[in-house]
């Protein structure tokens, strides 16, 4: 008889809550009962909330159990676990029929929790570098137009279209270019490039050859925030086994085409994930934010011309080639194309990945995926696209979550971070949060930032006080303003987002 398949994932949110342990005591209770069993420390599914969840193959397809902590294991065993039975509270049947995940559209997270990370053979299974072999035969200028067409914009955050970023490298002279990937993952909430790392590093890895071989650039460099010590040891494991096979190299797949890969562990700054302060990290010196122009495209890495790419934009590369720019193109609303990775977390019930196309609004998300708050509490305000994101009011969650739409409003899709809070939250006191947080992460080059914030603690802290109410808030509109005209980069120029937010739509929490 076959031995049985057990799932234990193995991403950082699963091993926080005990997966190694669990995954011993699986081997253990299933030899206890005398059953041949196989482990497959596979990625997770993206269902935070229910990590450390434990997949078992049955002849129905898999079922799951969740959460699974390492002192409910003898439990689910003597429950039938080993058997795929569903009598124990914590069974939660067939994967495949789980609510969060039935729901999604998943074309980039196709494969988190399917497969084990580092098996090549798996990946190939599950469609792994058929964008890559179909790339191999184009010519540099019909990637580029194949990513053109899908739609896609950057999901680092600022939402450029990356087959007009591509153009432009592709359209500098021969030469040394070089394609960066920035694996900074800074935003509050976030956690969807962890996963893509620690999950299904060959998409990455075919993502950045890709883009490679589309702009004439032999070397590549990952970013990775140095926060994520299992996304460094899985994807360090992965580059060499993609190495081994030829799918990275000087002769990728035998087509005489070449293209190297490293990756550089990050500064530890949020400023380092803007992208021209990143490079300045990657060339060894402090991060700091350079003035454009000129653009990465032209004068990057070294001065060469550079594709700086989040993760996440990367990572739909693979399917874009596969099945064709189109086939993204499909999903989304109005330029905003393809499916959004949004995370959830904060004050929630069911935090985790959701990837679905452009459109659904923030109140279907939070309630319907989400869950509402995990305290139980009315939900107070929603923190979209980071820490320099607008807090939005819930006169403002039934607008559709696409790039434009979100603009009208002066908020922030960002790189997908959904943060919730209910109704103990000090606004007030997040809004000091906002410019503190500058303070410390500012790089310091420009004044309206480098000053601008410790003023805008300063003035909160006056506000909050009661001194001189009116003037003080009448001040501090005319720093945000500064800071939002004046600054060099985004870190400067979006810090009031969050303040004028709070004074706007909770001008209570500011004392008034
Ligand atoms: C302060 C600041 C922090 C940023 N942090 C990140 C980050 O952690 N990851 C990221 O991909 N982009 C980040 N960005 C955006 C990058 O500057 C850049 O737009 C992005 O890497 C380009 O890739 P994309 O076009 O694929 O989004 C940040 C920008 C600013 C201003
Ligand atoms: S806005 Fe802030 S982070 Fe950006 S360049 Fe100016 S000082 Fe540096």
């Amino acid at each position: 008889m076959m031995p049985t398949t057990v799932y234990v994932p193995c991403d950082t949110t699963a091993l926080a809550m005990g997966a190694d342990q669990v995954a011993t005591l699986m081997a253990r209770e299933a030899a206890d009962r005398n059953l041949d069993i196989n482990i497959v420390r596979n990625g997770s599914r993206g269902l935070a909330w229910l990590e450390p969840m434990v997949e078992v193959d049955t002849p129905d397809g898999r079922v799951a159990y969740g959460p699974v902590e390492p002192d409910t294991v003898a439990g689910l065993a003597d429950a039938g676990l080993f058997e795929g039975l569903s009598s124990h509270p914590l069974a939660l049947g067939r994967t495949d029929d789980i609510p969060y995940l039935k729901k999604q559209q998943r074309l980039t997270f196709s494969r988190i929790g399917i497969t084990a990370p580092l098996s090549l053979d798996d990946y190939r299974a599950h469609q792994g570098f058929s964008g890559l072999a179909k790339a191999l035969k184009r010519s540099p200028q019909a990637i580029v137009d194949e990513v053109k067409s899908s739609g896609l914009r950057g999901r680092g955050g600022a939402a450029f279209p990356t087959g007009i970023k591509w153009q432009t490298v592709h359209d500098e002279p021969a030469g040394q270019k070089y394609v960066v990937c920035n694996a900074d993952e800074g935003d509050s909430g976030t956690f969807a490039d962890r996963l893509v790392m620690e999950c299904d590093p060959f998409m990455l890895i075919e993502g950045m050859t890709i883009a490679g071989l589309a702009v004439g650039a032999t070397q590549g460099y990952v970013y990775l925030r140095s926060e994520y010590p299992v996304a460094h040891r899985i994807f360090k494991a992965a580059l060499e086994r993609a190495y081994d096979a030829g799918y990275l190299g000087d002769n990728i797949l035998g087509s005489g085409q070449r293209f190297d890969l490293e990756v550089r562990l990050a500064a530890g700054a949020y400023i380092c994930g803007e992208e021209t302060a990143l490079l300045d990290s990657l060339e060894g010196k402090r991060g700091m934010v350079r003035a454009k122009p000129p653009l990465p495209a032209i004068k990057g890495l070294f001065g060469q011309p550079t594709v700086v790419n989040n993760v996440l934009s990367l990572a739909a590369i693979p399917f874009i080639l596969d099945q064709g720019g189109k086939a993204y193109a499909n999903y989304g609303v109005g330029r905003s194309r393809g499916t959004l990775a949004l995370q959830l977390a904060g004050n929630i019930k069911r935090g985790g990945l959701v990837e679905l196309a452009f459109g659904i609004t923030l109140r279907a998300l939070m309630e319907d995926f989400g869950g509402g708050t995990h305290s139980g509490r009315p939900l107070k305000a929603v923190q979209v696209g980071g820490p320099l994101g607008a807090y939005l009011p819930e006169s403002q969650w039934d607008s559709p979550m696409d790039y434009e739409a979100f603009a009208a409003f002066g908020g922030v899709v960002g790189h997908g971070g959904v943060v919730m809070f209910d109704d103990t939250v000090d606004m007030g006191e997040q809004a000091r949060f906002a410019m503190e947080f500058c303070t410390v992460e500012s790089c310091g080059k420009c004044t309206p930032c480098r000053i601008g914030a410790v003023r805008g603690v300063e003035v909160i802290d006056r506000i909050r006080a009661g001194d001189n109410r009116e003037a003080n808030l009448e001040l501090l509109t005319e720093l945000c303003e500064t800071m939002v005209d004046g600054s060099l980069c985004a870190m400067g120029g979006m810090t009031p987002f969050p303040v004028q937010s709070v004074m706007k739509h909770f001008p209570d929490d500011l004392g008034a």
